[in-house]
């Protein structure tokens, strides 16, 4: 994909549901008993993974006026697919759906991608085991078998702040005797426990724990998905790094898990209001950014769970902001959808930035204006999103290569990007 600098970046836009809260809304209301109306679902080719794997698992899922209509008959009536359930790009996907299947009894394998198969899986596994399902993995990863039974409840300490894998055990935790709890080193995003209570279960959130006891029944439940804001982070920076430039963001999520990246932009100085229009279940309102004179800020490793998704979009403002960024206590990056530690130092030092790779994160010195030229995604949405954003306020054309992979998380970004720019 070509991209050329833009003279500024502007524009209203209300964006496709939040992916995390699709994919959520989608699993539970497998699980309920009843219909789920699921609004402005996710255009996301992971959370269209997780339809086709419920699917699968004999979910009766269909799609009516652009709504995702779910009609639950509780987990008992998910059956053993045909084949390998096939998560694609999805983490969330696996992660989430092997704790469901830990439940079921019966077996079953799942797979993804080249890169979902490099993705750790023990983290999720070893929980499900305690609780006594079988769960075998292919030498920590993907592809993994599941043979689900009746588990029991457990109390989990988890070595990395994971939502998904948090997820994973308060699902198996549904479906097993007594009481189940997950404890984090640091808050992860909190959808499960907020939706969970939609759907009538009762959660306990206490410090940095998570418990739910076993055999409640999940009630269907409606929702329109708000806009997702992890996607709302690269217009906010394509605006932010423009002269003369303003976007306002609509019905997008705010919750306060996932917009730790703003508290961050502020910190670098920059001009951005929101406003919380309705609090349940899910915080959502607008959010207005403006061009601003950016400057380095430090985001230590307690900040980092809950804005693990958007540090390419921050690395993007670092790399454009006068003085010093860094990153640390992130070597989780190293394991998404690519090593995001490698992926994102690689692409921005071609294009000219003075950037350190660590073991746990990264240095930029802000300054030098960015160059255009040839980089790479290495297939990874996030990377390919920002890139592009850092290719506006370059020198010359960028070309991001295999850029194609955006639609994992955002198929219509290249259109929204045109829309937003403004003469060249
Ligand atoms: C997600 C959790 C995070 C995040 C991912 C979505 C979720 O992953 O990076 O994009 O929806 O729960 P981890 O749970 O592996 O930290």
């Amino acid at each position: 994909m070509l991209i050329a600098p833009v003279r500024s970046f502007r524009g209203r836009f209300t964006l496709p549901g939040d992916k995390s809260i699709s994919h959520r809304l989608a699993i539970l209301g497998a699980m309920a008993e009843g219909e789920t109306r699921i609004f402005g679902f996710s255009t996301a080719a992971d959370c269209a993974s997780t339809l086709r794997c419920l699917a699968a698992l004999a979910a009766d899922v269909r799609l009516r006026d652009g709504a995702v209509l779910v009609a639950g008959r509780g987990p008992a009536a998910l059956a053993p697919p045909r084949g390998v359930l096939d998560a694609g790009n999805s983490g969330s996907t696996l992660r989430m759906l092997a704790g469901v299947l830990a439940g079921r009894p019966f077996r079953c394998v799942l797979d993804g991608d080249d890169s979902l198969r490099r993705r750790p899986m023990e983290r999720v596994a070893d929980p499900l085991r305690a609780m006594g399902a079988s769960v075998t993995t292919t030498e920590g990863r993907a592809p993994l078998t599941i043979e689900g039974g009746p588990l029991r409840g457990v109390a989990w300490d988890l070595p990395v702040p994971s939502a998904q894998v948090k997820t994973a055990v308060l699902l198996a935790g549904l479906q097993a005797e007594g009481e189940t709890t997950v404890r984090e080193p640091a808050p992860s995003r909190d959808h499960t426990e907020r939706l969970l209570a939609a759907f009538g279960v009762v959660v306990a959130r206490e410090g940095g724990a998570v418990s739910i006891r076993g055999g409640q029944r999940l009630r269907a439940a409606s929702m329109t998905v708000p806009g997702d804001v992890s996607s709302a982070a690269f217009l906010i920076v394509a605006a932010l790094i423009r002269p003369d430039s303003e976007v306002r963001i609509e019905g997008v999520l705010l919750n306060p898990g996932r917009t730790a990246f703003i508290d961050v932009l502020r910190r670098m100085g920059a001009a951005i209001d929101t406003g919380i229009e309705r609090q349940e279940p899910e915080p959502t309102g607008w959010i207005v950014a403006r061009s601003s004179a950016l400057r380095g800020t430090e985001v230590p490793p307690l900040a980092v769970p809950a804005l693990i998704d958007e540090l390419p979009a921050l690395a993007v403002a670092g790399a454009h902001a006068s003085g010093t960024f860094t990153v640390s206590g992130a070597a989780e990056l190293r394991n998404k959808e690519s090593d995001r530690i490698a992926t994102l130092c690689e692409g921005l030092a071609r294009m000219g930035a003075d950037v350190e790779e660590r073991a746990d994160g990264f240095v930029i010195e802000g300054g030098p204006r960015l160059k255009g030229t040839v980089v790479r995604s290495h297939g990874d949405h996030r990377i390919a999103m920002a890139l592009s954003v850092a290719a506006l306020a370059a020198e010359g054309a960028t070309d991001v290569a295999d850029a194609g992979c955006v639609a994992v998380s955002f198929p219509d970004f290249y259109s929204v990007l045109e829309r937003g720019s403004d003469g060249g």
